[in-house]
């Protein structure tokens, strides 16, 4: 049986009922698990002790593995190392990445202990690993079980060899990653930047087109972009409930013409300077005051974290300034909704907006976007698109701006908001024929197409 690590659980348990983390992942795995049965590894949120939940499965079961956590293990090995290290790291945030032993002890251990418990319960089929939390899981594993066969898909950027140089512990996390037999990304970009890495810090090793030769172990190297389930988008968006949704904000929202954001709450989003384009907008485009809104809605995510509530704050005080810079008595230039949103709920918002204004700093794929297109079924949407974000080589068709070229981005606005709907249209289209064909299913079978060919 199949076995998929991440940290994050597929599944929210309130005693027996499991309700779905919303999410790309369990969407995707879900219907693989629950088919051919498998097992799902992931930290079990609030457990003093393991837990175990078995599912039917047609042919076998699906069973869901919550390993339990300490609270200073959980704080050093989440909090501590993933998020204040390997995340600002890769996100080339080096000034925000704290480099404390104490993180790397706990990430350590928290690693080891994920593969101790997988060496138990896996079997001949693939491991499969998910994500920046856990790079060290293929090593542990591999030291006892040469043969295993393990696949990693890293979510977010792999910066380049120089900032990934600044890691005091890059040689560990490299070997393992190294430990892997594929290893896939979602862009060539990153592939490139990996094997540059791996160059500079592991010079003896061999380094070909697509794959790495360390230490008498081959890791195959691929670039498999991730995708949504885009049927269930598309139905959703058909769905009367969201028809209702969409015709009542219309009426809430005065009738504005809406510009949406939507995004964690993460200094790598870009929220701060999509605000500053906003204002440059209104300033340089009068025209449009009191006839357009900006809806940004920001899920809140890993609060206890400093740099997290820093951001907050300072993404209120601006919103604020703005509000009293701009808003009368008939018009609001920006709704701020601070909650997390069903996926209903945020697909009313994206048909009802007319431009979604995706501008991180830099960013793994992002998601939203493809949402956001699945959603456009009046084909009437556009999608402005930092050219940051992974996604940004694929969705060609979008307006692609720099999020750090205020000008620039208060330029794309005007434009999506003046563009014929004939272009809209065409744009939508192409847009939209990519997503159908590149889903999160067809995602998922390549990576285990390729995992087989190893
Ligand atoms: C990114 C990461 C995921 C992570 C998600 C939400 O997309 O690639 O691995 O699950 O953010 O972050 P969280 O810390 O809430 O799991």
């Amino acid at each position: 049986m199949i076995t998929v690590v991440s940290n994050r659980e597929p599944y929210r348990i309130k005693g027996k009922i499991l309700s779905r983390n919303i999410g790309g992942l369990v969407s995707a795995f879900e219907p693989l698990l629950r088919k051919e049965g498998g097992n799902w590894v992931a930290h079990g949120v609030g457990l003093k002790k393991n837990q175990i939940i078995r599912l039917n499965a047609e042919n076998g079961k699906f069973v869901v593995h919550r390993l339990a956590l300490r609270r200073d293990e959980f704080g050093g090995y989440y909090y501590g190392f993933s998020n204040r290290v390997m995340w600002p790291l890769c996100h080339q945030f080096i000034e925000k990445c704290s480099f404390i032993i104490e993180y790397w002890n706990y990430y350590r251990k928290v690693n080891r202990k994920f593969a101790d418990y997988i060496l138990k319960i896996s079997d001949e089929k693939p491991v499969w690993v998910q994500d920046f939390h856990l790079t060290l899981v293929p090593k542990f594993i591999r030291r006892k079980k040469p043969h295993q066969k393990i696949l990693f898909f890293w979510h977010i950027p792999w910066p380049t060899p120089m900032i990934f140089s600044t890691l005091p512990w890059r040689k560990e996390v490299l070997e393992g990653l190294l430990s892997s037999d594929l290893l896939a990304f979602h862009t060539r970009g990153y592939v490139d930047n990996f094997k540059e890495t791996v160059k500079r810090i592991f010079p003896e090793s061999a380094i070909g087109e697509d794959m790495v030769f360390h230490k008498s172990h081959r890791t195959h190297l691929k670039a498999i972009p991730i995708g949504i389930d885009y049927k269930n988008y598309r139905n959703v968006a058909q769905s009367k409930m969201v028809e209702k949704n969409v015709e009542k904000f219309r009426r809430q929202f005065r009738n504005c013409k809406i510009i949406i954001g939507v995004d964690r709450l993460d200094y790598t989003k870009g929220i701060l300077r999509r605000l500053w384009a906003i204002e440059n907008f209104f300033d340089r485009y009068p025209q449009w005051k009191g006839k357009v809104s900006f809806v940004q809605i920001a899920t809140p995510s890993r609060e206890n974290v400093t740099e997290y509530n820093n951001l907050k704050r300072e993404i209120d005080r601006t919103i604020g300034r703005l509000e009293g810079k701009f808003a009368t008595l008939s018009w609001n230039p920006i709704y701020y909704f601070y909650r997390r949103y069903t996926t209903q709920q945020l697909v009313s918002f994206y048909r009802l907006a007319d431009v979604a204004l995706l501008t991180p700093l830099y960013d793994g794929w992002n998601m939203v976007a493809s949402e956001f297109v699945a959603s456009q079924i009046d084909e009437n949407g556009v999608l402005i698109l930092s050219e940051f974000a992974g996604c940004s080589s694929f969705f060609k068709e979008a307006l692609i701006c720099n999020p750090y070229d205020t000008k620039g981005v208060a330029d794309a606005i005007n434009r999506a908001l003046k563009m014929p709907r004939r272009e809209k249209t065409r744009r939508l289209r192409e847009m939209t024929k990519k997503i159908a064909e590149h889903t999160v299913f067809t995602w998922l079978v390549k990576n285990l197409q390729e995992i087989e060919k190893v």
